[in-house]
């Protein structure tokens, strides 16, 4: 069985590490699509902290997954699922119910979140941690 997933993984976090653990447990090849600075800014709002190359190279080092590939855009996946023979297509459940045009070619499967972790809220608690240190530092 081929499985793929698809994020940005900016900050690499164990939400992102239990969920590429889970994605690979149903099958036995594992396709990372990790998606580019320009898709993040233009079509997903999001200002990434590490490049696409540095993100890529770290979720590729993971042991668990087999191939990274960039996704620049969202129309891509019904492609990708065709062109790396995709049997489960896998999403974390804040995107239930958005990839199910994808189960005339795969099976797809939102899994549940991690919980108390995401980038956004990691981003959040170092700009609150070091700006009060930073208070501290200049006291
Ligand atoms: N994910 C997860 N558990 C978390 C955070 C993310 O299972 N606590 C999953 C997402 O559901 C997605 C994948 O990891 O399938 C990549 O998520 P991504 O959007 O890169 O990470 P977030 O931490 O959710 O980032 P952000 O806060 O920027 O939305």
């Amino acid at each position: 069985m081929n499985v793929i997933t698809y994020g940005t993984f900016d900050l690499f976090h164990i939400g992102h590490l239990k969920l590429l653990e889970r994605c690979k447990a149903l099958g036995a090849s594992l396709t990372v699509a990790v998606s580019t600075d320009e898709f993040n800014s233009k079509s997903k709002n999001k200002i990434t902290a590490q490049p696409c190359s540095e993100r890529m190279q770290i979720v590729e080092a993971i042991k668990y997954v087999d191939r990274v590939i960039p996704e620049s855009c969202w129309e891509q996946k019904r492609d990708d699922v065709i062109k790396y023979n995709i049997d489960v297509f896998v999403i974390g459940d804040d995107w239930r119910g958005k990839f199910d045009f994808l189960e005339d070619l795969c099976q797809v499967v939102y899994l549940p979140r991690t919980d108390g972790i995401s980038t956004t809220e990691r981003k959040q608690q170092i700009v609150s941690k070091f700006s009060d240190e930073s208070e501290i530092a200049t006291a």
